[in-house]
Parts: C-alpha cells; sequence; structure tokens
C-alpha cells in the first residue's frame, strides 16, 4: 500500500505541507464515569488515525476519507452542525470547532485514514478528532498543546456531531505516553502516568457487534443518573456530580432512589473505587489483583449499569477460561465492540489465538483480535 503522502500527491497532484497522527484508546478500567466527573484509566494505542494535508486559497475545505472511500467538499463559511451524524460530521466537525476557537483555518485538501476499527469502542472518532484538530491548527499557523486540542475535538463531538461524550477519550487520544495509562481526574483534568508493567499485555477481542441504540442508551444512562443524584443532591449540599457520591451515601439515602437509578449510581461510586485500586496493582506490577478488578467492572457495566450485550459477555466468558488471561472486561461505551484482556506479555499470543478461536465455535463469528500497545498521543509535523 503506497504511503499516505503519495496517496495524497495521486488525490491532488501536489503534495501535502502537513501531517498528523493520533492513537485510538483502549480504557483499562473507569468505564462511564468520565462524564460524571469520575476518574477513568486509559491509554492511547497502537492502532492510529493517520492525515495529511495541504493549504489552498480559495477557503474550500476538501477532506477524502481512505476509510469510507469518499470524499466531502465544504466552503468554511458553510460549516455548521447537521442534524444527522455520519463520517463527514466526524471529519468536518474539528474544522468547524477550531473555527469556534477563533481560529483562521485556511481552505485546505486533507487526506484521512485510520487503522482504529469504526464502533469498536476503541475511540476511532476521537482520533479521528484529535488527528484533525492537530492538522488544523498546524494549517493555521497555530501550536497547541495536546489538552487543548483534546478539548477542542470534544467539542467538536458534543456540539457539532451531538455526541454527549465525556472527556476521557479525546484526552487519551492526545495525551497518551507510550508504554503508559493515564489516570485522568475528569473533574480537575489532572492527570498523572502511570506505568504499564513492562512483562503485561492487552489483547482486545471485537465482538463483531456494532450497536445502532449506543447512541440512544448512551444518553439514556446520563439522564437515569441525573435523575437520582437531583434526589440526592437535594438532601446533602455538596453533591455536584456522582463522583461526589460514596458507598456511604448510597446506604443511607439510597431508599429515595428507583431502583434502577440505585444500580446505576452504585456502578459509578464502584467504578470509580476500582480505578484507584487499578493505578495502584499497576504500580505494583501486581496482575492478579488488576484481573480481579477487570472482572468485577465487566459484572457492574453488565449487571449495574446494562451497558453490556450477549456478545461482550459470551467474550468474558470465555475469557476466564483461557489459562493466562488475567482479567477481562468490555471497554469503551459498551452495547457492541471490543473487550479487553489483561495477559502476561509471553502468554498474548497464545490467549489472543484461543479467543479467536472459542469465539469462532461458540458464535459462529468471527472475532478480529489484536495485541495493542499503550502508545504516544497526538503528533503534527
Ligand atoms: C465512550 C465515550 C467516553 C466514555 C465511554 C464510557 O467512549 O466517548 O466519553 O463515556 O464511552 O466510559
Amino acid at each position: 500500500m503506497p504511503s499516505l503522502r503519495d496517496r495524497f500527491e495521486q488525490w491532488c497532484g501536489r503534495g501535502p505541507t502537513v501531517s498528523s497522527d493520533a492513537g485510538g484508546r483502549v480504557n483499562l478500567i473507569g468505564e462511564h464515569t468520565d462524564y460524571h466527573e469520575g476518574f477513568v484509566l486509559p491509554a492511547a494505542i497502537d492502532l492510529r488515525t493517520t492525515a495529511c494535508a495541504a493549504p489552498r486559497p480559495d477557503g474550500v475545505l476538501r477532506i477524502r476519507s481512505e476509510a469510507v472511500r469518499d470524499e466531502v467538499q465544504i466552503d468554511l463559511g458553510a460549516l455548521a452542525p447537521r442534524a444527522r451524524t455520519d463520517w463527514r460530521s466526524y471529519v468536518l466537525g474539528p474544522s468547524w470547532a477550531l473555527i469556534g476557537e477563533g481560529i483562521a483555518l485556511p481552505g485546505a485538501d486533507i487526506l484521512v485514514d485510520s487503522q482504529v476499527p469504526f464502533g469498536g469502542g476503541l475511540s476511532s472518532s476521537a482520533s479521528v478528532e484529535v488527528c484533525l484538530v492537530a492538522l488544523g491548527a498546524r494549517l493555521a499557523a497555530r501550536e497547541l498543546d495536546p489538552r487543548t486540542i483534546a478539548r477542542i475535538a470534544r467539542r467538536a463531538e458534543n456540539e457539532f456531531c451531538h455526541v454527549p461524550c465525556g472527556a476521557m477519550d479525546q484526552m487519551a487520544s492526545a495525551c497518551g505516553r507510550e508504554g503508559h495509562a493515564i489516570l485522568l481526574d475528569c473533574r480537575t483534568m489532572e492527570t498523572r502516568l502511570v506505568p504499564m508493567p513492562a512483562d503485561w499485555a492487552i489483547v482486545v477481542a471485537d465482538s463483531g457487534v456494532r450497536h445502532s441504540l449506543a447512541a440512544g442508551e448512551y444518553a439514556k444512562r446520563q439522564r437515569e443518573c441525573a435523575s437520582g443524584l437531583g434526589k440526592l443532591a437535594s438532601r446533602r449540599p455538596g453533591i455536584a456530580a456522582a463522583r461526589d457520591l460514596t458507598v456511604d451515601i448510597l446506604a443511607s439515602d439510597g431508599e429515595a432512589l428507583s431502583e434502577v437509578e440505585r444500580r446505576r449510581l452504585r456502578h459509578v461510586v464502584a467504578e470509580n473505587e476500582r480505578v484507584w485500586k487499578a493505578a495502584a496493582a499497576m504500580r505494583g506490577g501486581e496482575l492478579g489483583a488488576m484481573g480481579e478488578l477487570l472482572w468485577a467492572s465487566h459484572r457492574s457495566l453488565a449487571a449495574d449499569y446494562e451497558v453490556s450485550c450477549a456478545e461482550l459477555d459470551t467474550l468474558v466468558e470465555i475469557a476466564a477460561g483461557i489459562p493466562g488471561i488475567a482479567g477481562a472486561r468490555l471497554t469503551g461505551a459498551g452495547f457492541g465492540g471490543n473487550t479487553l484482556n489483561l495477559v502476561r506479555a509471553c502468554d498474548a499470543q497464545f490467549a489472543a489465538a484461543e479467543l479467536a478461536d472459542r469465539y469462532k465455535a461458540k458464535t459462529g463469528r468471527l472475532s478480529a483480535v489484536r495485541v495493542v500497545i499503550a502508545s504516544r498521543g497526538v503528533t503534527v509535523s
């Protein structure tokens, strides 16, 4: 396959002046906690989105996606959030968000390609947004730090694509560091790097399921939690987000909640605690302890937060029977996509092959199973 630069030249008849790349992400633990101002522990990965571009003098933005083999063209002045969200929204949103930040973008030809499986819970959308925000800023001769890139990329997702996501994906994609996970406090946006022990490996297994209802269910979880939180906050001042709840508060005031609200909030409280324990387990190289936290996270996501599906549960059950897999759980929003499996590095290839074989035997479905590596964040040159 020719390089992206060569493909750009073939497409435009001239070379690119700027390139960028940004990782997908795997979330080790801390699922459905970011929009509650809680804690998450993701890592950028070596499945990446890459882009290159050259400015054009006519104020036109022309973007070609190699992944969908299609292109979109628009006057910069006509950029506005669209009613329908599709691949065009994800490639146009970054330019709209940059302009919204007062950054004077020139017209440009932009070619973008991605290795991150679309809709697989590995942040294909955030990696595109982060990659294109970095690219656009450089075209506008502006230096933005990775956090600012992440903030603008999230703005594109929230306001242009109408997806009410939290801060995790864009932060991981932009701020990743090789060989590290990022412990992120989604209230203060403070980050701490947590080294990935050298003898641990991450295997992601794709359920092959892409649930179209995910977007609606995601917003529904936010509403359910907000409704429960409102009841608790009216009794106790100082509760601003589910992040402020504790096991004790849920135990003493829980009767004010509906059964669903109680389960949803119980997940958030327990998951936030697991993130801290997981960071400690990683720092201590305690694979067994980390694995237990992953299984517990999956159970909580499946039973209390109800964001799993039969295929993800099957993958996790299969993982539990494979020697060498210390822990597994769904990663990302859920309802389909990938599971994360934590293994000793020396067992990674065996575990990956077993997962694929056993999933096929049990469900008839093919699973793309990949060993992924904690990688750097966004780069632009
Ligand atoms: C999606 C969102 C994130 C986060 C996860 C669930 O990936 O984009 O902000 O909420 O789901 O943890």
